[in-house]
């Protein structure tokens, strides 16, 4: 297995050019799409469709009048929406439906990739899981994507990443792969990693301590989260 991570937004926004065939990408935005994402697959959402923007999760509701509509601008509730992107609003009130959610760097993120050959939903919730499911589907080319904040680097995807790579066994690896895994190797409880970023940090400051709290739970779900035409799905539950 060779693994390779892209860092910022500025990498991701090269995604679409770069050749992926061969490909699995995992991508992370721990604080808080995929988190999010994950645990409503967990409680028994039927699928999510990540957009890059407003009016695409607009427009797509039209086509799926019964999908919930989530997401955010700034972490906050996007006007008309029905949900916002704590991990806390995806569960019973999610079980069989439908989501359609934008988000700032996640669901763009997911979308930047979605030519490679599978692209996978990556959290903290389910790292135990990914990484059997990698192992397990003996993936030879591994591509870390860690979604950011705005234009940023956020140290709570890279640290995902490298946890990640902690329970692989990589034959090789870039830089910045190798960079993931030693950031994760700081950080032994994984609360202290979110809680020390400053998404984290942001996210206490605005009431939503619990939020960072349910996003460091590691590998409480076994669900996988797989994208394929634009839509996620769960492969097991
Ligand atoms: C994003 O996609 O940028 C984040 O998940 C923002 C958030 O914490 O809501």
């Amino acid at each position: 297995m060779h693994i390779d991570a892209v860092l910022n937004p500025a990498e991701i926004a090269l995604l679409p050019q770069r050749d992926l065939s061969g490909v699995t990408c995992v991508v992370f935005d721990v604080l808080r799409a995929t988190s999010s994402m994950l645990t409503g697959l967990a409680h028994g959402a039927a699928e999510i469709h990540p957009v890059c923007t407003i009016e695409e999760a607009l427009a797509l509701r039209q086509r799926l009048p019964d999908a919930i509509l989530g997401g955010e601008r700034n972490g906050d509730l996007i006007p008309g929406f029905d949900i916002g992107n704590s991990p806390l609003e995806y569960q019973e009130q999610v079980r069989g439906r439908r989501i359609i959610t934008t988000t700032t760097n996640g669901t763009v993120a997911l979308r930047a990739c979605e030519h490679a050959d599978r692209v996978l939903v990556g959290a903290l919730l389910n790292i135990g899981a990914l990484a059997q499911e990698l192992t397990a589907k003996a993936a030879r080319k591994v591509l870390l994507v860690c979604a950011g904040t705005f234009e940023t680097f956020a140290l709570e995807d890279a640290y995902a990443a490298g946890v990640l790579i902690e329970e692989l066994a990589p034959a090789t690896m870039t830089d910045s792969a190798l960079t993931v895994r030693t950031l994760a190797a700081a950080y032994p409880e994984p609360l202290a990693a979110l809680k020390h970023a400053r998404n984290g940090q942001a996210l206490g400051v605005s009431g939503r301590t619990a939020d960072v709290e349910w996003c460091a739970q590691r590998s409480k779900y076994t669900v996988i989260g797989q994208m394929s035409a634009a839509v996620i799905r769960p492969l097991h539950a």
